[in-house]
């Protein structure tokens, strides 16, 4: 079951696995909420899945979960033999927070609660076997994410940002936080990158381009590429078929498809495995510390 791993899969943090027959399992994280998260997980795990792969999508916004929405899933999983068989949802295997803790509800996790809660996320479900298991953090840098790294091996962990200036100072903010535990950056998506017309497909770049890119190069980590900032892709959230799926042929889900290619091409080649300390300490000039 669990002998079939190839490199860059799961090893050496010493601790139990809780997922054996998971190959690769991805952190998607961002500094800040509102940066599309969400958005660009829901849509590199539906791209993922549509080269083939098995792939799961674990909404671990316990603050915020609402992928079950963005993935067109209403009902609640089902119970099997005391586990929980996941939600499917094109072509991704997914499970929520969101299907237990009702949307209104204003949920003050404390620690102990968030790492039980987590927990049962992963030891719960029949996950089975998956080639990638996409993971959606809560924003920033709390009991979540480390709960997280502490519970299973994380082959990278991929950082989402918006093209502003400022919010590179949350991307360095994650990486720290990464590096504390060993778990390598995969790299740099940003999202909302430039604005592209509905209506004449005219780019405009509403921020100053480039930003995520030079923060990824200042960094000292790959850049995977640029989301644009488009109705379209928002429409796909709302409506529960995500732009990948709704428009397959469109520019908006090339950029997706290609992220998910880099992303795919890396952990296969074991990139996944690099420490972190490593790129870190090629940074001359880090920003001002928290
Ligand atoms: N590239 C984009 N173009 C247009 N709207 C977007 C884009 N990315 C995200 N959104 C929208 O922005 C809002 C926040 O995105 P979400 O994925 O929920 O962010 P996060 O998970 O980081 O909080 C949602 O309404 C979503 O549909
Ligand atoms: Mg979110
Ligand atoms: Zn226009």
């Amino acid at each position: 079951m669990a002998e079939e791993h190839s490199a860059g899969s799961q090893k050496g943090h010493g601790k139990d696995n809780i997922i054996p027959g998971v190959k690769f399992i991805i952190a998607v994280s961002s500094g800040k909420g509102g940066v599309g998260k969400s958005t660009v997980a829901v849509n590199l795990a539906v791209a993922m899945a549509l080269t083939g792969a098995k792939v799961g999508l674990l909404d671990a916004d316990i603050y915020g979960p609402n992928i079950p929405m963005m993935m067109g899933v209403t009902k609640p999983p089902e119970q099997k033999d005391g586990k929980i068989a996941p939600a499917e949802s094109h072509g991704v295997k997914l499970m929520s927070m969101g299907f237990f803790v009702p949307e209104e509800t204003a949920v003050v996790w404390r620690g102990p609660m968030v790492h039980t809660a987590i927990q049962q996320l992963f030891r719960d479900v029949l996950w089975d076997k998956l080639d990638y298991l996409l993971i959606d953090l809560p924003p920033g840098t709390g009991d979540a994410q480390l709960t997280l790294t502490q519970l299973v091996p994380l082959t990278g962990a991929v950082t989402v940002t918006t093209p502003q200036e400022v919010a590179l100072h949350d991307v360095r903010k994650g990486m720290m936080m990464f590096q504390k535990v060993n778990v390598p950056l995969l790299g740099i998506v940003e999202n909302m990158s430039y604005f592209l017309c509905g209506h004449c497909g005219e780019r405009t770049e509403i921020f100053s381009h480039g930003g995520g890119e030079r923060a990824a190069a200042k960094l000292g980590v790959p850049f995977l590429g640029r989301i644009p900032l488009d109705p379209a892709i928002r429409d796909g959230g709302d409506s529960g078929t995500p732009i990948v799926v709704a428009d397959p042929a469109s520019p908006q889900s090339a950029a997706f498809k290609d992220i998910a290619q880099n992303i795919i091409a890396k952990v296969s080649s074991g990139e996944g495995n690099t420490p972190i300390e490593s790129l870190l300490s090629k940074i001359k000039q880090p920003f001002s510390a928290s």
